[in-house]
């Protein structure tokens, strides 16, 4: 993996805080990816951060995706200026369904199961929906970073430093398995690029050459399960692939 630091090097030695991203493949294959970030203040929220230059349809003003970060719905993130950014729940407050990205033809967030809108920055614009979508705090830093806070719910998870053995940080990887489950870790650099597998430890000190991990504690199922990876870059994506336990 080659390192692409866009992280100060001392913050992410520091503490690391990974946001989640929910992926659904067909088959019933789940991962989730995480997201090497700074610390959060309040340590039972994340911080996801991220460069528009990762997303090239948010260097512009108007730009708006649907990001996947673990929360039960993606996050419409928007530009609306150039250093205002609007990250939404895409729960349209009507029924349920996943509002799409901002458009800015119609200069509106649009639900299109029953058409209800919604300003860039989630404030209800027009029904059914009575409600404005719920608007996470977000601020976009010196460094040309975009910072979404997110509360930690499910699928969100934090990763702490370990250790530091000469150039090589150990990062401990926390989630909740299911019973019967195997899970693998892979990393990629972007949420786009490819992923690749990675082994793991299961201990602090033991050795990462495992690649991966039957979840079989009948007696506490659904204990927390810790994997230790050794950082190779400072920032990129996590991703806990899960093939589920067939009943
Ligand atoms: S669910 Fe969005 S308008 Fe009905």
């Amino acid at each position: 993996m080659t390192p692409t630091p866009s992280i100060d090097r001392r913050t992410v030695v520091r503490q690391l805080f990974l946001g989640t991203a929910l992926t659904l493949f067909g088959g019933g294959l789940r991962s989730q990816s995480v997201l090497a970030s700074e610390s959060p203040g309040n340590a039972m929220e994340g911080l996801l951060t991220l460069s528009p230059a990762d997303f090239p349809v948010l260097l512009n003003p108007g730009g708006s995706l649907l990001l996947t970060v673990g929360l039960p719905y993606p996050i419409v993130l928007s530009r609306a200026s150039a250093d205002v950014f609007y990250a939404v729940s895409s729960e349209c407050q009507h029924s349920g369904c996943v509002v799409g990205a901002y458009n800015p033809t119609l200069g509106l967030i649009r639900c299109s199961c029953h058409g209800s809108t919604y300003q860039i920055d989630g404030t209800l614009a027009g029904g059914p929906a009575e409600r404005s979508l719920p608007r996470y705090p977000t601020s976009f830093d010196a460094q040309g970073r975009i910072q979404v806070r997110l509360p930690a719910t499910y699928g969100f998870r934090t990763i702490s430093l370990e250790s530091i053995v000469g150039d090589t940080r150990r990062l401990s990887l926390v989630f909740n398995p299911t019973l019967g489950s195997t899970y693998s870790v892979q990393f990629r650099s972007d949420l786009n690029g490819p992923a690749q597998l990675i082994p793991f430890a299961t201990t602090p000190a033991g050795s990462a050459n495992q690649t991966s991990y039957t979840n079989n504690n009948f007696a506490n199922p659904t204990q927390a399960v810790t994997l230790y990876v050794d950082q190779t870059t400072s920032r990129g994506f996590y991703q806990i692939v899960c093939i589920p336990a067939q009943y």
